[in-house]
């Protein structure tokens, strides 16, 4: 079982004359401006190169407020945004989220072909799409690929369709290891490069006939707490009381599994890797994450859990005198089926990617995107042709201890 100790806390109270200024993101007319008011915020009057300790101060408190501030037209190097990522978030981290240099047999993960390692700076990762013309930040030429549903879902949406533009949200998840290291504060995302074209239509293709218009390429974020804020009490109480426990190395787990269309957890086709194929591992490095991970600056919760590597749910029982009328899992227990696992996630965290609830980010070159990674869900979406060149940077760095889930005051509230 993983050790939980207390996060980091930032408790500054917001500063009456904030050093910068903060404004809503802009909000497509499909969206929910209810479920937005606390989600979201362009920070202008902010210079990398001169930034001091309190107005760093103020940005790690703006974020977990708001879960994602967006920079326009910043220069940054890829050490000055490990620099922010690291110092500002958490100076105990060392590594990237993911761990650094994989060899072996950990090579099988799904996540290795979609990341470049900057050689000066390789807490920093290029991604994007197309091949980059000669050197770049040491790299010779690299070749990046955007990933792209057809390589995951297991119905893809047919060629005919993608032609006239529709498209898939790839993968919703946390960036974290989920094994082993502790998941990532916050995630920056640096666009160098990004090619323009045509909005798509992201089709949920789940029997709801859900979709959502998205820029091309843009990432989609979606407030983990609002997932919580919105389930039926009967959830929230199953939700407090949840543990999830992730598969050893789950992107070598599910390398050969392929996602639901929704590209919100795996198809049950029983093509997970068996234990003793994966690569070496131990039970002391295997995660027990809550489903809940508290924000440590507004104290709400924020349904936070991974679905595609999702091995088992550990579940409490009521505490003594709660109300047992229409509760799930009244007396606690352990459910290792995995069809059971994520018929249960989906139930927990489907309402919570509504169209209505989905910001997807329309990137111009120079955006700086921080985005708190334990208090959201994200996918990359859409499709490039060979030819688009997209160039980001992205670092998140493991942190030095695990998120913290509710605490019994909480229980005591929702169960
Ligand atoms: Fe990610």
């Amino acid at each position: 079982m993983a050790t939980v100790t207390q996060t980091h806390i930032h408790q500054m109270p917001i500063s009456t004359q904030p050093h910068f200024t903060y404004t809503p993101l802009p909000l497509p007319p499909h969206v929910k401006a209810e479920a937005f008011k606390d989600l979201g915020r362009e920070v202008k009057g902010y210079d990398p190169a001169i930034v001091t300790p309190e107005q760093m101060d103020e940005i790690i408190e703006m974020l977990y407020r708001y879960s994602i501030l967006l920079f326009k037209n910043v220069k940054l190097t890829p050490k000055q945004q490990y620099e922010m990522t690291l110092k500002a978030f958490d100076p105990a981290a060392q590594s990237y989220g993911h761990g650094n240099n994989k060899t072996g047999k950990e090579k099988a993960s799904i996540l290795h072909p979609d990341l470049k390692t900057i050689p000066h700076q390789p807490q920093v990762q290029l991604i994007g799409n197309g091949k980059v013309p000669g050197m770049y930040e040491g790299l010779d030429s690299p070749q990046l690929k955007h990933p792209h549903h057809k390589t995951f879902h297991k119905t893809p949406i047919s060629q005919e369709d993608e032609d006239a533009g529709a498209t898939r949200f790839y993968r919703w998840h946390i960036d974290a290891a989920l094994y082993a290291l502790s998941p990532p504060k916050v995630t920056t995302l640096y666009a160098v490069s990004v090619p323009k074209g045509a909005p798509q239509i992201c089709r949920y293709d789940d029997g709801t006939g859900d979709e959502v218009t998205v820029p091309l390429g843009g990432t989609a974020f979606v407030s983990g707490k609002t997932m919580f804020d919105i389930l039926p009490a009967e959830l929230k109480s199953l939700a407090v009381r949840t543990k999830v426990k992730y598969a050893p190395h789950p992107y070598v787990w599910m390398s050969k599994a392929h996602a639901l269309p929704t590209g919100l957890g795996i198809e049950n086709e029983g093509l997970e890797l068996s234990l003793d194929e994966l690569p070496e591992w131990e039970e002391s490095k295997v995660k027990l994450f809550p489903m809940c991970w508290r924000n440590p600056v507004t104290g709400h919760l924020h349904v936070q859990v991974h679905p595609c590597g999702a091995q088992a749910l550990h579940i409490d029982p009521l505490p003594a005198g709660a109300d047992r009328d229409h509760a799930l899992y009244p007396d606690g227990g352990e459910v290792k089926d995995l069809k059971e696992v994520r018929e249960i996630l989906y139930r927990i965290q489907r309402p919570g990617i509504a169209p209505e609830l989905v910001y997807a980010q329309d990137w111009d070159e120079g955006d700086l995107v921080l985005f708190h990674n334990r208090g959201l869900l994200h996918s990359v979406v859409g499709a490039f042709k060979e030819d688009q060149l997209r160039m980001f940077h992205q670092c998140n760095l493991a942190a030095s201890d695990d998120p913290v889930g509710p605490t019994a005051e909480d229980v005591e509230i929702y169960a």
